[in-house]
């Protein structure tokens, strides 16, 4: 049976309050398991990165429940104090633009995280070569980001959001800058990553292409959230 790695329950999100009040979910229910590569699709501001980012404890919600694995971590305030603590250690972030660090090489990059969570220098250094490994970037290991093309940055940047092992990965448009070839690619490449380590991702995307490479939609729709089958038609892909 799927385990799950996200459950939220009537979650709620207001920003501001009285004539500026903004609604913007107004009691969420869904849930990913481990191993699932969700795309969440909405019209712009409809609250795609506001989602994630209540779900990656960055952004706190106004009310409601979130489950991150078999753990608690917010019921109507977070449950801990320790908000960056579940980040780091559970929680992988990829961004539309890479945000790699340009004074740090690709290594360096990607063994931040793991080296801040206490994990020993030659420790972090072995596993993020594995890393760039699978993904076909070794080679680039002490280059600067700036040497790099924006697919193979942003293959890095996959790289760096596994580094801490995470149980779920949070998404937000990683594809907005590629061509159609690439995107693809880094989209199987998610998903691949999703069966091999059993990890959940969540992805917002405005592409429609890459719909029929994950495994379900959740869509944002009247404040509350959807989930729909991908369509069937992979002709293309
Ligand atoms: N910090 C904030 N303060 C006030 N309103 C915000 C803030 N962040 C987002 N919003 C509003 O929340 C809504 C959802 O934004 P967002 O999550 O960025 O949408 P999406 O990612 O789907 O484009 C928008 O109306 C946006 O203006
Ligand atoms: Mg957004």
């Amino acid at each position: 049976m799927a385990e799950q790695a996200i459950k939220v329950e009537n979650l709620v999100k207001h920003f501001g309050k009285d004539e500026s009040l903004v609604r913007v979910i107004e009691g969420a229910d869904f849930q990913v398991d481990k191993g699932e590569l969700v795309a969440l699709i909405a019209p712009s501001g409809a609250g795609k990165t506001t989602l994630l980012m209540m779900i990656g404890c960055v952004e706190e919600p106004t009310s409601g429940t979130i489950w991150l694995g078999d753990e608690k971590v917010y019921d109507n305030a977070w449950l801990t104090k320790e908000t960056r603590k579940i980040r780091r250690e559970k929680i992988g972030f990829i961004f539309q633009a890479h945000y790699l660090i340009p004074f740090l090489n690709v290594i360096e990059n990607v063994t931040l995280v793991p080296q801040t969570n206490g994990v020993s220098k030659a420790e972090a250094e072995k596993d993020a070569m594995a890393l760039l490994d699978y993904f076909d970037i070794a080679d680039k290991a002490h280059s600067m980001s700036s040497q790099l093309s924006g697919g193979q940055n942003q293959r890095v940047a996959i790289a760096r959001a596994l580094a801490n092992k995470p149980q779920i990965i949070l998404a937000d448009e990683p594809t907005a800058a590629l061509d159609l070839t690439r995107s693809v690619s880094v989209v199987k490449m998610l998903k691949k990553i999703a069966i091999d380590q059993d990890v959940a991702i969540i992805m917002v995307t405005h592409d429609e292409a890459m719909l029929p490479l994950c495994d379900r939609i959740l869509k944002i729709e009247d404040k509350k959230v959807v989930s729909q089958a991908v369509p069937e038609n992979t002709k293309m892909i």
